[in-house]
């Protein structure tokens, strides 16, 4: 095995000597969209580029053919600013079109950082998702171009204006950039002259589409499903050269390739937000829906006896499990957390929860017959992908938990199971948080029922979930009462037991995401030892206390806040408790109160927000998708 020692930028997985999982920086975040073939109106491409917005939405442009030569748009903030400074073209056309979304890594967020960028001639104009590691480097041979930005992308765009001035042919060019450039990139490059266009792609994804005649390319497959008949993922070190409306493949060397070309799989858009205000609450409703499919699905195996079915998961595999490592990141990992309380509980298997990031930098301790559970619902998060790359490169197995099918996560796990959340467009996780605790819930009686532990008992509780959603989701107004008589506050506290400290650490999260209010999650039991020092009338604490066998344990850490003057707040079964709000929900079975107490905290943060004005579906320095480190 190889322990390759790196703390140089590495693009692919690498382990360091200590055995640490990897060690090696990349940064993929933005979304790229172009088109090429016959002309369409440039704000039906900006209506395009705005569904890549999750990736990043600091920045934006676009660049079009016109007859006088290249156009380019950019502005500073999301595409709805692009398409007012777009009024002027009304009815505008063009037959390439490059467009880029941007999430600031290096260079400050403004209009002359924003993509696609432009050599001095302004003939060639780039887009680009990834780094230049060697861009200083590169950058200080090139004294003869003048810079009007602080992007290593800008780079690219000089040295091909360079390689044109001495005729080099677009293979050519492909076979300079991918010897030239270190580090991790999808680049699209327009060259106005020669009328031609040329794709890199390098550890960032980049997915062509084609229709008829059409070419689409994008940073996302599901972005452009619904207008494409077939996609074709690049490979790394692939290139592309589009003329004429005629594509070719070439390898790293320029020399042609072959491709698969992949039928698409349509792409299910979410219908009826525009009943609510928001994404966000459009997605908390669709639990309704969601929750009721997923379990009616999953439990006619239960109730039939017949060990419940996860299609792209081989059953064999996971019958001798000793040991059970999950992570993820942000919401996702408090998922794992559950996922990790819920299989020590019913299977008496050693599991742990890891924050992915922790994991990279961890010591990799190997035991056999160990399951590695990396769950992400973009399938993209890179401090996950890297645990999984160099989980491979060890010969572990891995289970990958994804809502993308056609996610790096997807493609790269060894197992996978697919949430059926449907496209989540609000940059904070909440339909897609349940979804994974609903698997992490069905894969845990799975691997009960391979042990031969009984699951019958669960199936009443599991059948109860769908309409307790339901009667959480039709008293929401009260929620909504309860965020408008505390939404002035500034400091908020959540706090549960065992299954219900991921719920803690969930409503802190969603509250201080998209509210910007300063939100804490603690275990319950923690308090006394040292945030209860916080506690005083301004403090404002969630109790998340269901009537559970720890019960008594959550309600006296209540009592303790309350006499210290705390305002409490509880999500509970129970009408005794001594609380100053309460929010009831329906009585269930242990395992499962966090997907209902998660609802109504989701709820409180949505209306919080939305009293304070906040931008709910875009909050401000984030992104759905999070491709850095
Ligand atoms: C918070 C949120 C994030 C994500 C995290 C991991 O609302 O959405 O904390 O959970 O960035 O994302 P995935 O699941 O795509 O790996």
């Amino acid at each position: 095995m190889n322990h390759r020692f790196s703390n140089t930028r590495k693009t692919r997985p690498n382990f360091t000597k200590y055995g640490a999982i990897s060690c090696y920086h990349t940064e993929i975040m933005c979304g790229i969209f172009a088109y090429i073939g016959k002309p369409k109106s440039i704000k039906l491409a900006l209506g395009w580029l705005q569904t890549l917005e999750y990736r990043g939405y600091d920045s934006c442009g676009v660049c079009f053919k016109t007859k006088k030569g290249l156009k380019i748009i950019k502005t500073v903030g999301g595409v709805d600013n692009l398409t007012k400074q777009l009024r002027t073209l009304n009815g505008v056309v063009s037959n390439r079109i490059i467009a880029h979304t941007r999430w600031a890594t290096h260079g400050k967020v403004s209009t002359l950082n924003a993509h696609p960028h432009t050599s001095c001639n302004n003939e060639v104009a780039v887009v680009h998702n990834g780094i230049i590691e060697n861009f200083n480097k590169i950058k200080s041979k090139l004294r003869n171009h003048k810079f009007t930005s602080q992007t290593d992308t800008e780079l690219i765009a000089h040295l091909v204006e360079d390689e044109i001035k001495k005729n080099k042919s677009a293979k050519d060019i492909i076979k300079y950039l991918y010897n030239l450039i270190e580090g991790s990139y999808a680049i699209v490059i327009f060259l106005d002259s020669r009328d031609e266009i040329i794709l890199l792609r390098k550890d960032c994804p980049l997915v062509v589409g084609l229709n008829n005649s059409e070419i689409y390319i994008c940073s996302d497959s599901q972005a452009i499903s619904n207008f494409v008949n077939r996609i074709i993922y690049l490979h790394n070190n692939t290139g592309a050269i589009i003329k004429e409306n005629q594509i070719r493949f070439v390898n790293s060397l320029g020399l042609p390739v072959s491709v698969q070309e992949e039928a698409v799989q349509k792409h299910v858009e979410n219908s009826g937000n525009k009943k609510y205000k928001h994404h966000m609450l459009h997605e908390i409703f669709e639990q309704e829906n969601l929750i009721y499919t997923a379990i009616n699905h999953r439990l006619k195996d239960l109730k039939n006896d017949g060990i419940i079915d996860f299609s792209r998961c081989s059953h064999d595999a996971l019958s001798n499990v000793k040991r059970i490592v999950i992570f993820g990141c942000g919401t996702t990992y408090h998922a794992c957390l559950y996922g990790s309380y819920l299989m020590r509980e019913l299977l008496g298997i050693h599991t742990e929860a890891w924050i992915a990031s922790e994991l990279r930098y961890s010591k990799y301790i190997h035991s056999p017959n160990t399951l590695y559970i990396g769950i992400s619902q973009s399938g993209e998060t890179l401090d996950t992908l890297q645990i999984v790359w160099s989980l491979k490169e060890r010969g572990e197995k891995v289970l990958g938990i994804t809502n993308s099918p056609s996610s790096q996560l997807a493609k790269e796990s060894d197992y996978v199971i697919l949430m059926k959340a449907g496209r989540e467009i609000g940059v904070a996780a909440t339909k897609t948080y349940t979804a994974q605790l609903l698997e992490l819930m069905f894969f845990t009686m799975m691997l009960a029922q391979k042990q031969k532990i009984n699951t019958k008992f669960y199936i009443r509780p599991l059948e109860k979930l769908p309409a307790a959603v339901s009667n959480i989701l039709k008293r929401h107004d009260e929620i909504r009462d309860l965020a408008e008589k505390f939404y002035r506050h500034k400091n908020y506290m959540f706090i549960g037991r065992k299954f219900n400290v991921p719920t803690a650490y969930e409503g802190a999260l969603k509250l201080k995401e998209i509210t910007y209010l300063h939100a804490e999650g603690y275990a319950g039991g923690e308090m006394k030892h040292g945030p209860i020092a916080l506690v005083d009338k301004e403090l404002i604490t969630f109790a998340v206390a269901p009537e559970d066998p720890i019960f008594s344990k959550i309600e006296s850490n209540i009592s303790e806040i309350k006499s210290r003057g705390g305002k409490i707040i509880c999500i509970t079964t129970s009408k005794q408790l001594n609380t100053d709000e309460m929010f009831l929900i329906p009585t269930n079975h242990e395992f499962f109160y966090p997907l209902l107490c998660i609802i109504p905290l989701h709820l409180f943060a949505y209306h919080v927000a939305d009293l304070l004005g906040r931008e709910i579906d875009k909050p401000r320095n984030l992104a759905k998708s999070v491709t850095v480190e």
